[in-house]
């Protein structure tokens, strides 16, 4: 038994593989972790460098697209589950270059569904109904909030504003489809804005952090009033090792942290957490670095999220709140600073020149 991760040298997959291989249910399972991942710019092996001799890991590099690997993978280590994180993630690159959204996040994820599909077929009807493929998608598929709506439930409507989050919308229901036509017992869950260790820093949270230390300016989007659900990333971890243990087989479950902050908000936390564990040299604030910057085209205003589903069928609910959350991924931003220096060589810098030069 075995269970194929796909997207594991990224922030949540490498997340989950690390705490999978800690979790005592799956020490006594001792199942291996298969982890499928292409390498992009957001993938990266050093995230995993501590498991390099891990007998309980292997990694392969390469794509969810590439059906004749993908086979192969499933014929040789025949995985009870399918945990498919692989995707391209950050909105801001959506709206430069929306095609390799399309390629990964809606070719990618049909031709993984394809490719499973055939070879589930030929397993035993024990075998298929113990299997499970786990689609991890995001809040941003159902659109934008009013200040005044009721948080997203399961049940909102698919409203997604930039390519980004189409891609992930389509993704989701071909994940449904697979499940309603031909019966792969798939389930989707829709995680909410995740922080935490080994975030490429390229999202909110780890661009302010690194940008801070490094005194660069601060670049809050419009006026900062933008709202979203945080969700520490061993928390969503959790949930989804609980939804693979007892997850129903064609629901969907929405995870978040019920905690709504505006950016702006989130900026001032950050530079007050870094005021205290690693004051400037001159004695000012971070504070002083935060610029006001021209809006993301199509920014959605609100994320929240209902996550009383899985709170009520599965005992989840988070362990952090966003306070203690953020003082542990700034604690450990400030221990691995090898990381973000490796993370952020090479295409890092012109991503950050052409994004935000102005
Ligand atoms: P990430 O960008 O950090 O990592 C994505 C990983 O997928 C990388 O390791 C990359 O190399 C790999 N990958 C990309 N294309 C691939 C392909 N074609 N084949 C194989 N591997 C490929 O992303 P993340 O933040 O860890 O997000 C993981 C999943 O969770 C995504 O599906 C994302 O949509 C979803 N999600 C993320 C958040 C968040 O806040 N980060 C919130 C909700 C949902
Ligand atoms: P991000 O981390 O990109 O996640 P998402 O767009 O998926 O929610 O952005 C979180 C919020 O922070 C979003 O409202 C955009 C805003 N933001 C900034 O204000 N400045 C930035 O440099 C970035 C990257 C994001």
């Amino acid at each position: 038994m075995t269970i194929l991760v796909t997207g594991g040298a990224g922030f949540i997959g490498g997340n989950f593989i690390r705490h999978i291989l800690a979790s005592p249910i799956q020490k006594l399972l001792d199942e291996p972790i298969i982890n499928l991942d292409k390498m992009t710019y957001a993938g990266n092996m050093i995230s995993l460098k501590d498991y390099n001799d891990n007998k309980g890991l292997k990694t392969i590099k390469g794509d969810i697209g590439d059906s004749n690997l993908v086979l192969g993978i499933l014929n040789t280590h025949s995985p009870r589950a399918i945990i498919n994180f692989a995707a391209e993630t950050h909105v801001d690159r959506s709206l430069h270059s929306p095609k390799d959204f399309i390629q990964t996040n809606i070719v990618g994820t049909h031709s993984l569904l394809q490719t499973t599909l055939e070879w589930w077929t030929l397993l035993t009807v024990a075998e298929q109904k113990d299997f499970r493929f786990i689609h991890i998608s995001t809040d941003e598929v159902y659109g934008s909030l009013g200040k005044d709506e009721n948080p997203f439930s399961e049940d909102s409507r698919y409203q997604p504003n930039n390519p980004y989050s189409a891609s992930k919308a389509a993704s989701d229901h071909l994940v449904r489809a697979y499940h309603q036509t031909y019966g792969l017992p798939v389930i989707t869950l829709h995680c909410s804005n995740n922080y935490g260790p080994y975030q490429f820093p390229e999202k909110l949270i780890p661009l302010m952090i690194h940008r801070a230390l490094q005194g660069q300016s601060l670049p809050v989007y419009g006026d900062g009033q933008h709202i979203r659900d945080w969700l520490y990333v061993d928390d969503n971890c959790r949930a989804i090792e609980m939804v693979l243990q007892n997850g129903q087989v064609g629901e969907t479950y929405n995870i978040g942290s019920q905690q709504e902050i505006k950016n702006i908000d989130v900026v001032h936390l950050i530079c007050k957490i870094l005021d205290r564990d690693c004051p400037k040299q001159d004695g000012s604030s971070y504070q002083s670095q935060i610029t006001f910057v021209k809006d993301r085209l199509g920014h959605d205003r609100r994320y929240a999220m209902n996550t009383q589903k899985i709170t009520s069928s599965l005992s989840w609910s988070p362990h952090e709140s966003f306070e203690t959350g953020l003082e542990k991924t700034i604690q450990w931003v400030l221990e691995n600073a090898e990381w973000t220096d490796t993370m952020t060589s090479g295409d890092y810098r012109q991503w950050i020149e052409k994004q935000y030069q102005e």
